[in-house]
């Protein structure tokens, strides 16, 4: 079987990137990671794919001086050099242009740890728990122009207990990321395949 070519982009520990790396090692998982991106020198994604033997490119935000489009534009050729069929921001902590968004239209998946549309943007678990909500979760999305919209193609839910602390919130919801995230991708990646839009 061909696997569909997948590239993560990751900004921190890189705990998703983890679990897409473990379900892609299933034979008939239908994605390969092949690539992983970060604007960070120091994600610690970076170790975890380098341990998995996934090819990383560090494209460091910081020369760009805020032209944003520009340091985007180096992130799509480094995915477009690994012929990339499909993305995976996970924990990439960046607001997206247009040359990021609209090169990758239909082929983009976002993992947010709230349950959408509450709770877009940072501080999820705390606002969740501020609010009074008795449910939290996360969220893979289809990437657009808006942060953190975007068609939702899965959710996870878990009850916000009267004890949780902000940290015992987020790792309840972050062990339902690891499993829905490479459900979601599995699907997104056999539904290309279907489409004819994937090798
Ligand atoms: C995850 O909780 C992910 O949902 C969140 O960052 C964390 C990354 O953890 N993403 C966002 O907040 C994006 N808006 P990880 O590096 O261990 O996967």
């Amino acid at each position: 079987m061909n696997k569909v070519r997948v590239g993560v982009l990751a900004s921190g520990r890189g705990s998703n990137l983890d679990a897409l790396i473990a379900a892609a090692k299933a034979p008939d998982y239908p994605a390969q990671i092949v690539l992983v991106i970060s604007n960070n020198p120091d994600a610690g994604a970076l170790a975890k794919a380098q341990d998995a033997g996934i090819a990383t490119v560090v494209v460091d935000h910081r020369p760009y001086k805020g032209d944003r489009e520009a340091h985007e534009r180096a992130i799509d050729a480094a995915l477009k050099a690994a012929d990339v069929e499909l993305v995976a921001l996970a924990g990439y902590m960046r607001v997206l242009t247009p040359v990021l968004v609209d090169a990758w239209a239909g082929r983009m998946l976002n993992i947010h740890p709230s349950l959408l549309p509450d709770h877009p943007g940072l501080d999820t678990h705390q606002r969740a728990i501020d609010a009074g909500d008795i449910e939290h979760g996360c969220t893979v999305h289809w990437v657009t122009l808006g942060v953190d919209e975007g068609p939702i193609m899965g959710q996870a839910r878990v009850h916000v207990l009267p004890d949780d602390s902000e940290q015992s919130l987020a790792a309840r919801v972050l062990a339902e990321e690891h499993k829905l995230y490479p459900a979601c991708l599995g699907q997104a990646a056999a539904r290309l395949r279907a489409a004819g839009k994937a090798s």
